[in-house]
């Protein structure tokens, strides 16, 4: 580190040793990681000033060579970072005007206030569409995993208590569903990350003609039209964090969808459950009991939720009460912004490769011994009453009487006899019993939403269709 600090020291403050003030000022130990965005906005930005005739051709052209080779030194880490140009934005800049002496001109009309704003929302246009495409992957390898077990019945719960059969896909394709719903938002926050804040400048704009439009097409900040996307108010365009923050949110929705399935696989997993066999290679052992195999990477799947959350949280309170515009409390959004993002990609791509493994298998015996159990058609039952003209209430009251006849003589629902069913109501015909066998019961759960046989598998297509 150079003992020349560019943070300016007034003689009252001559205190604090600079070097701790640089310490505690630095961003460039995180925002390094924007460089390529960074350089990105300058080529753009460069261009523009040639077009409105600050630079000539071949200072253009030597700025872009300039940025060009420092860009691929820092690909291959032949590029030295350092704290006392405190950010990327100034290393970069400071490197280029050491190399190019029209480095010095590629600032006009920019400011790292607008420069920021720029980086960070390249950079998060970048993450949410590789997300997207993870995401994706993860819904394929549900879908995959659904068709793999499309004959395995489970029982569904509520309360964590057994409820109703329904189909293992139903159940997976439920997380499908909301990996959906997360795709739109995180479409939806898109488009308001792709706007563009460059000419801003530190708050108030330029009084140089800069074609703002230019740039933003450069950059890509163009609608479905093809039409630029630019910040309409100097102001908001610095001091805006709006869209980082959206994006955080919809992480941490993601996050909390993760966080259920995990805890599904882990309670599947568990020798009370044993539904579920998780692939040992997405699992761990123990240090003291021999016999253990933990589900760790599906219990950090739900244990990153928490962090995701708290860098949500963080966010909101940093903006919170910021007089505008630009303040250097902006500056701790990267590192939760970073952390957000590179925790839901990874956890994204582990859930699917988790889900994918071939070793990752569904106990079937254990599963159908589960959903064979009558009681989960104890509601079947009542809607059989319904169908013989009972009003849903007093069906419910005779059915839970029937449930009552089996639990004080111990068989189950499906073992009672005609003349028992016949003592409690009347209305109970010949074919009551016929309500217990678990393949027809699943054929007529078919209107749309419902586990029903045909229902599952037009869904599951639907999917394949739509995630190919
Ligand atoms: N590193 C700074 C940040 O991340 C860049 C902007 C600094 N601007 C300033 N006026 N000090 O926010």
């Amino acid at each position: 580190m150079s003992k020349k600090s560019p943070v300016s020291r007034s003689g009252r403050f001559a205190g604090g040793p600079a070097a701790d003030v640089a310490q505690f000022t630095e961003s460039i130990s995180f925002d390094w990681r924007l460089w390529r965005h960074d350089i990105l906005g300058s080529l753009a930005h460069a261009e523009m000033l040639h077009k409105i005739g600050v630079l000539t051709r071949r200072e253009l052209h030597a700025i872009v060579r300039g940025l060009d080779t420092i860009g691929k030194e820092i690909n291959a880490g032949q590029f030295t970072w350092q704290a006392a140009l405190e950010d990327v934005h100034m290393n970069l800049e400071a490197e280029l005007t050491k190399r190019v002496p029209a480095g010095a001109k590629l600032h006009t009309a920019r400011s790292r206030n607008d420069q920021v704003a720029l980086d960070v929302r390249l950079w998060l246009r970048d993450e949410i569409t590789a997300l997207l495409g993870e995401i994706a992957d993860l819904q394929r390898a549900l879908v995959a995993l659904g068709e793999k077990n499309a004959e395995v019945i489970i029982p569904g719960y509520t309360h964590l208590q057994r409820a109703q059969p329904v189909y293992l896909a139903h159940h997976l394709l439920a997380y499908v569903e909301m990996l959906e719903r997360d795709c739109e938002r995180l479409w939806d926050c898109y488009s308001r990350v792709n706007v563009c804040p460059l000419g801003s400048g530190a708050i108030a704009g330029s009084t140089l003609p800069l074609d703002r439009r230019l740039v933003a097409k450069l950059l890509g900040f163009v609608n479905a039209r093809g039409e630029a996307q630019l910040t309409q108010n100097s102001m908001d365009g610095v001091s805006d964090r709006d869209f980082l923050i959206e994006f955080c949110a919809a992480a941490a929705l993601l996050a909390v969808h993760f966080s259920r399935l995990a805890e599904d696989l882990i309670l599947w997993a568990s020798t009370e459950f044993n539904f579920l066999h998780l692939a040992d290679a997405y699992t761990t052992g123990s240090s003291l009991m021999p016999q253990k195999k933990n589900p760790d990477i599906a219990e950090l799947a739900r244990g990153k939720t928490g962090r995701v959350v708290g860098n949500l949280m963080a966010l909101l309170t940093l903006l919170k009460g910021l007089p505008m515009t630009y303040n250097r409390d902006l500056q701790e959004d990267k590192e939760r912004l970073f952390d957000t993002a590179d925790t839901v990609r990874a956890t994204t791509r582990l859930l699917a490769a988790m889900l994918r493994h071939q070793d990752t298998r569904f106990n079937r015996p254990v599963c159908a011994a589960a959903a064979s159990d009558a009681m989960l058609l104890a509601t079947d039952l009542a809607d059989y009453l319904v169908r013989k003209g009972m009003p849903f209430r007093p069906a419910h009251h005779v059915v839970g009487a029937v449930v009552a006849l089996a639990e004080k003589t111990g068989k189950p629902l499906n073992q009672l006899t005609l003349a028992e069913l016949q003592a409690i109501d009347q209305t109970f015909g010949r074919d009551a019993l016929g309500v217990f066998n678990l393949k027809t019961a699943m054929a007529k759960r078919n209107i749309t939403g419902a586990p029903g046989t045909k229902a599952v598998a037009k869904q599951l297509a639907r999917w394949r269709e739509q995630l190919s």
